[in-house]
């Protein structure tokens, strides 16, 4: 993939200097702390997907021509500069964003450099919280979540976006190193609908990660092992080959029982 001809080019300058890859197994909370901190505010783009993940967003952007597409988390504006700069390219669409702290956290950051970039023309943004704009859009091609980052707010955006998104759609996570990520990716995969789709390489396997998979392996031997162990234990997130950004397609509406539940 040749993120240069898929992306600005001032995007792709900017987001190749000095970005920090994502861990490649788990981590301490001490550690993941301050590594949250270790973004490059001072920079035009900070907490931003990297340049091959930004060409990922905006080639499945390309391939689904989504009428109306939606972000949660804009900060800096990477993500979103590069999805609108797909849909010019598709001639076709609008990118809801919502970012409740666009002001305070990211000073402004994302709407000046969509302005600078001259792709406000498909923009409609918000800043106020997910749950108060996402039931008020369309129905949705695309989504991408990159916002709170805890389980729980990520689940919420999660369900709010399933409910506008078509059979067929695509919704994104970002940051799939964190454990509380990977467990909204489980809890969907085991519990609704979806399907990951050209999965990104996986970061190579530490020791650890080949430890959790040879016990995993080995639990799932048990007879009854579900009954006993938990999803994550039987099959640890590094057995699922996902990367760091993670397109579930929509294969279905949500037919479940009131009272299902597959644990993860
Ligand atoms: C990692 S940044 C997004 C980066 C952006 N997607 C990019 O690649 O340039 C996370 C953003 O989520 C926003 N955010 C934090 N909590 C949120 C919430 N509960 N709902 C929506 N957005 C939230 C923050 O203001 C921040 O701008």
């Amino acid at each position: 993939m040749q993120p240069s001809h898929e992306l600005p080019a001032f995007l792709v300058e900017h987001l190749s200097r000095g970005q920090a890859a994502a861990p490649t197994g788990a981590i301490s909370q001490q550690e993941l702390v301050s590594r949250t901190f270790e973004t490059d505010r001072g920079s035009q783009f900070f907490d931003a997907v990297s340049v091959p993940e930004a060409a990922e967003i905006a080639a499945e952007v390309r391939r689904l021509r989504p009428e109306h597409s939606l972000e949660i988390g804009c900060c800096s504006g990477a993500s979103a500069l590069c999805i609108l700069h797909a849909l010019e390219g598709n001639g076709r669409g609008t990118h809801h964003v919502i970012d409740p702290f666009q002001t305070s956290y990211a000073r402004g950051a994302g709407l000046a450099n969509i302005r600078a970039a001259g792709l406000t023309e498909r923009l409609d943004f918000h800043e106020a919280f997910p749950e108060a704009v996402v039931p008020g859009l369309p129905r949705l091609q695309f989504a991408f979540i990159d916002a709170s980052h805890l389980f729980d707010l990520s689940i919420l955006d999660f369900v709010l976006v399933d409910k506008r998104l078509d059979v067929g759609g695509v919704v994104a996570l970002h940051d799939l190193w964190m454990p509380s990520l990977q467990d909204v990716v489980r809890c969907i995969l085991a519990n609704r609908s979806y399907r990951a789709l050209h999965v990104q390489q996986a970061p190579p396997a530490t020791a650890r990660a080949r430890l959790r998979r040879w016990l995993g392996a080995g639990l799932s031997r048990l007879p009854r092992a579900a009954d006993f162990f938990r999803g994550e234990l039987l099959q640890p997130w590094e057995s699922l080959g996902l990367g760091n950004l993670v397109f579930l397609e929509k294969t279905g509406e949500d037919t479940r029982g009131w009272c299902d539940h597959v644990r993860f």
